[in-house]
């Protein structure tokens, strides 16, 4: 190959390797500016979880954020629950959607490409959350508006300030919520 091909080789893969970037640059820092960075639960955590929801098939359980989609998968393989994950990051949404693939769970477990604000959760009977204690505070208005009564919450690291849960892993820092309980308070006298 001659300087020129080399030149020239190098002048059409500029563009591409700038898409690649920009694709990169996006999946990271979109995410960061609508609600939290990317950092997985461990498998420990993720069974906890769900066995603190008491998850079981009739449930429809949504991750919001759910990264590689460890969580509804788990949800679908161990306990028989259908799924949603709503996750913002195209990168991790088009791999978590392959791993759903491969492992023949499609009609059990829809991953959504999008800002969880934007979704309607009302079909949710549990929900998953390891996000930032603002983007929690930010979410308890949607949370009470749209699940129904007895929906439960299950919230890793970050506690919805106000609310009172029902149950709490201290170790792990899990704690559950369910809606109509921990976010009411009689008015005291
Ligand atoms: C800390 S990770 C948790 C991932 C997964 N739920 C788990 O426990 O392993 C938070 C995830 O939420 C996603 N995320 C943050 N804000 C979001 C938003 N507004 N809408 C959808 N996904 C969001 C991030 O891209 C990231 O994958």
């Amino acid at each position: 190959m001659g300087v020129l091909d080399l030149v020239i080789t190098i002048y059409t893969l500029i563009p591409v390797v700038l898409i690649l970037i920009m694709i990169i640059a996006f999946s990271m820092l979109w995410p960061l500016a609508i609600g939290a960075a990317y950092s997985p639960s461990s498998k420990r955590v993720v069974r906890k979880m769900l066995e603190m929801a008491e998850v079981h098939p009739e449930d429809m359980v949504y991750d919001l954020g759910s990264g590689d989609g460890r969580i509804v998968i788990e949800a679908a393989i161990n306990y028989q629950a259908r799924s949603v994950g709503v996750e913002a990051d195209p990168l991790r949404v088009a791999w978590s959607r392959l791993k759903v693939m491969r492992m023949g769970l499609s009609s059990q477990v829809k991953i959504i490409w999008g800002n969880l604000f934007h979704q309607n959760l009302s079909h949710a009977t549990v929900v998953t959350l390891f996000l930032w204690g603002r983007t929690n505070e930010n979410l308890k208005e949607k949370l009470q508006e749209e699940l129904t009564p007895g929906t439960r919450v299950v919230s890793y690291v970050w506690k919805f300030k106000g609310w009172e849960p029902v149950k709490i892993d201290k170790k792990e820092q899990i704690y559950l919520y369910i809606i109509g309980e921990s976010d009411c308070f009689p008015i005291p006298f």
